[in-house]
């Protein structure tokens, strides 16, 4: 089967080949052999090849932490033999899903709906999961509440300002370039900020002079540091990725005196906290929004594995425009 890997860490369209003839990967007790259809370029994936993420590649390594595929095979269990046949969403931590052929544990597939398309079904978990367990379970968002975020016209952005809309909650989005604020107050947004139109508390005072008490930040640096400084009394901001690969900047005093609060969000370490049930719930909620529309990507481009170099860096560049897809197999 073909794979792709990387022997090192380092700028993915360095590091990262295409292995065309290696044998596919066996299915330990409890685990499914998937056959893959399309995996998405997320920006976790970068950040792990790059060796800038939470978890460490054991070298050589697949990328590759989410995607759809078609069930094959089980190393021997109840929840494996049921997913048999099936078309599924693969979480995998362990060994990638860029490649032809993968294995993950059997409660880490989940069988989606015919009427989905591979595309959406291939970005079944990540973004989705994250958007509603950030808004929900964590902050939980009410009706009326302010939510700022950076980087609000990414695909997750996105996914929070449909979400904002359907559930009540008033989003408050910073953007890097002009040409998003119209696309997302058509998508519902209640307010768009672009970040160099000056400071990020003025103008967050200006949009909402009552103060806002919720932010979500994926960027980290300068971009965060203005969020959090954007925050009123008892506010409260997730810190959930670090696209600038900066540090923060918050001075103690703010912090203190306003009663703020700050965290970091890991929908991967979440997830292991939470039980089964709660998963399950989880994945009903993705799939019903996913259909409504609520919780789905745009696809910016689609590459086989064999541009798996031209993908990663189309993923890289700002303004991409939607996801970048990994087609790697057909129903
Ligand atoms: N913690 C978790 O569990 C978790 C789960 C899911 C996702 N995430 C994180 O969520 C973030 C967004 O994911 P996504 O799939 O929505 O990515 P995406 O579709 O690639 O969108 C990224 C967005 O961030 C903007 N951006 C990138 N670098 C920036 C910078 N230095 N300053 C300001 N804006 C910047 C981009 O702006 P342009 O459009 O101008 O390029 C784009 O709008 C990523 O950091 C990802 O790792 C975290």
């Amino acid at each position: 089967m073909k794979r792709v890997v990387f022997e090192q860490t380092g700028p993915p369209a360095d590091v990262l080949k295409l292995q065309d003839d290696v044998p596919a990967p066996q299915p330990a007790r409890g685990e499914v052999l998937v056959r893959m259809l399309a995996s998405p370029v997320n920006p976790s994936d970068l950040m792990y090849v790059a060796g800038r993420y939470g978890l460490t590649p054991k070298l050589p390594a697949t990328p590759g932490f989410e995607g759809v595929g078609v069930v094959e095979g089980t190393g021997g269990g109840l929840l494996g033999w049921l997913r048999k046949g099936k078309r599924v969403a693969v979480i995998n931590d362990r060994v990638g899903n860029w490649a032809e052929y993968t294995v993950t544990k059997a409660r880490q597939v989940v069988p989606v709906p015919d009427d989905l398309s591979d595309d959406q079904a291939a970005t079944f978990f990540v973004n989705p999961a994250t958007a509603l367990v950030m808004t929900g379970a964590v902050l939980d968002l009410q009706p009326g509440d302010w939510l700022l975020q950076s980087a609000a016209g990414g695909e997750l952005g996105k996914m929070i300002v449909r979400l904002g809309k359907l559930r009540g909650f008033r989003t408050l989005n910073v953007v890097r370039r002009r040409e998003q604020v119209a696309e997302l107050k058509a998508i519902g947004a209640d307010a768009v900020l672009v970040e160099s139109d000056g400071p990020l508390p003025e103008q967050v005072k200006a949009a909402v002079p009552t103060g806002v008490r919720f932010a979500i930040d994926p960027v980290g640096g300068k971009t965060a540091s203005e969020v959090i400084a954007s925050l009123g009394q008892g506010g409260r901001c997730l810190l959930y990725g670090s696209l600038s690969d900066d540090p923060l900047t918050v001075h103690p005093r703010f912090l203190l005196s306003n009663a703020v609060t700050v965290e970091g969000f890991w929908l991967g370490a979440w997830a292991k906290r939470e039980g089964a049930l709660t998963m399950l719930k989880l994945f009903k909620q993705v799939r019903a929004l996913m259909r409504d529309g609520v919780l789905q990507s745009t696809f910016a481009a689609t590459y086989p594995l064999e541009e798996v170099k031209k993908a990663v860096e189309h993923a890289a560049a700002p303004g991409k425009g939607g996801k970048v897809l990994l087609k790697i197999g057909t129903r």
